[in-house]
């Protein structure tokens, strides 16, 4: 017995020094390495170069928080590192890097609370509390809408010093005391809310309106984001003599900003809507979302990318209850993204979610956060080619995740899931553009060796699955490359 165990040490032992284990050590990290997304790119000299220099920043931070971890900002809450983030030379590069289009973000959350706070100093400007959340409307008079005991905003400010700090703190979820009064996703969402519903009469004034949705576009064309898929409400606009628009009217003001953003900066290729009312209004009827989408395709239908429902999942109506209505406006010919599964309760109805995602048709799928859970609908995920929108800061400032090294797009990367990085609803979290996101995702979320061949697979998804044509998609490839190219060859002339 003995001399065969001392047998089998010396079989291991000449195993070892022949190289099998290294051999097969080093065969199986290959062969992992292969699946990640991003594997198949090639990069050229030039960018091996650029490649070099973002590893040589993105190892040095690693590094450097690996011997302490409490520096680590992807680890902590958003609110705390976002200074430190900007900071980082990887983050800069990022801003500078062309990062093809933002897929996944909310129309009335796309400017910075500050562009928000700053706008409230236009006349006629009134506020109120209404409904225990402090309300904002354009109006004639205090008189002109007697839902509420409206003052100018102009008067609170004068009378009290501290107002302005107070309203801008309105628009963002930033509380100094977070962690003691946030403790789970729905405290969160009424948060959340709310800086919606603020909001919303100050941005829904038409001439303001277009304001803020030209200053969205801005924001992505300096992060050099060059095309925006966003979610709308389609919110009824008004005017200040009270005139009030329909839904599809929202449109047409929508396309004018568009057009005269890209007058001035030729080489954004456009937005388009994906049109997504409230799952959980009561009153949603898909009658008059059917007529609204039919009238929206008749007029604007070049301008119009889908469907899709927004607001709490976990509260909201689940999209099993729709499904009949959905497949009724599936025949229309329109397209879904649906927001689904942006939960962490396993097995729950928001958790099926994205398997009646997949199984209407949807073309892409916003969060999917269960989505490793479910093996089946992995497979069909792989097989149909349906990307998943990843947006890591909200996922985290909503608390589904707290430390991103935790991600469940973990998964999706090493096993190169078609997925996009998107920045969900930056205004909340201050926010601009999709650099912040983009740096969750490479330094936390996807390997310590993950290059620029993981950056540059995610930026041509962002075109490869938008849902422009094939056509257009070829044509803003082709701008994007230009783009990255000039890129990659004037790098060594920017600073860090
Ligand atoms: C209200 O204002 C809008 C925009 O200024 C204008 O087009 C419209 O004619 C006005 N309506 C009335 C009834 O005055
Ligand atoms: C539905 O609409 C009716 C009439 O407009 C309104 O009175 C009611 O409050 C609405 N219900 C909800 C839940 O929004
Ligand atoms: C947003 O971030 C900027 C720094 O980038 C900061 O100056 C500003 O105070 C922040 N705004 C709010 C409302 O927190
Ligand atoms: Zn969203």
């Amino acid at each position: 017995m003995r001399s065969l165990i001392v047998l089998l040490i010396a079989i291991l032992i000449a195993n070892f020094t022949n190289g099998d284990f290294w051999k097969m050590r080093e065969s199986l990290i290959e062969r992992e390495k292969n699946h990640v997304l991003g594997a198949s790119i090639v990069l050229s000299d030039q960018e091996e170069l650029v490649n070099k220099l973002l590893m040589s920043y993105k190892l040095q931070e690693l590094d450097e928080a690996y011997q302490n971890p409490a520096n680590f900002a992807p680890s902590k809450y958003f609110f705390h590192t976002r200074a430190k983030i900007e900071n980082s030379p990887v983050y800069k590069l990022l801003r500078l890097m062309p990062k093809g289009g933002a897929l996944h973000g909310h129309s009335t959350a796309l400017a910075t609370p500050d562009f928000l706070h700053g706008l409230t100093y236009k006349d006629n400007l009134y506020g109120c509390r209404l409904n225990g959340v402090f309300q904002l409307r354009f109006l004639q008079n205090g008189n002109q809408d007697n839902t509420c005991k409206w003052k100018l905003i102009d008067t609170l400010r004068k009378m009290d010093l501290n107002f302005d700090e107070w309203l801008r703190s309105q628009f963002v979820m930033f509380r100094e005391n977070f962690n003691e009064i946030y403790r789970n996703e729905n405290q969160i969402w009424s948060i959340f809310e709310r800086t919606f519903t603020t909001a919303r009469g100050l941005v829904t004034h038409r001439p303001v309106f277009e304001e803020y949705f030209y200053e969205a576009l801005r924001l992505l064309y300096d992060d050099n984001v060059m095309y925006l898929e966003f979610r709308s409400t389609l919110p009824q606009l008004y005017e200040l003599n009270g005139t009030t628009y329909k839904s599809e009217d929202t449109l047409q003001f929508y396309q004018s900003v568009i057009g005269k953003f890209m007058e001035g900066h030729p080489k954004f290729i456009g937005a388009r809507l994906i049109y997504a009312p409230y799952r959980n209004n009561d009153n949603v009827t898909f009658n008059a979302i059917s007529t609204t989408l039919y009238n929206i395709q008749m007029r604007y239908p070049t301008i119009l990318a889908g469907f899709d429902l927004v607001g709490h999942e976990d509260s909201g109506t689940s999209l099993l209850k729709y499904a009949w209505e959905v497949k009724r406006i599936a025949k229309l010919g329109i397209n879904f993204y649906f927001h689904a599964g942006e939960t962490i309760w396993y097995q729950s109805d928001t958790d099926y979610n994205v398997i009646d995602a997949i199984l209407l048709g949807s073309k892409r799928i916003g969060h999917a956060l269960g989505l490793t859970k479910h093996p089946v609908a992995l497979e069909m995920i792989k097989e149909r080619n349906i990307p998943i929108e990843v947006c890591p800061i909200s996922n985290q400032v909503l608390l589904y995740v707290d430390d991103l090294r935790n991600h469940p797009a973990s998964f999706l990367i090493a096993n190169g899931f078609p997925i996009v990085i998107s920045y969900d609803d930056p205004s909340a979290w201050n926010v601009t553009g999709l650099s912040y996101d983009f740096y969750m995702t490479f330094m936390a979320i996807a390997g310590r060796g993950a290059d620029l061949k993981l950056l540059k697979q995610l930026s041509i998804n962002s075109i490869l699955y938008s849902s422009l044509s094939l056509n257009e998609r070829k044509v803003a490839l082709k701008s994007w490359e230009a783009d990255w190219d000039s890129f990659i060859k004037n790098i060594h002339l920017l600073k860090f």
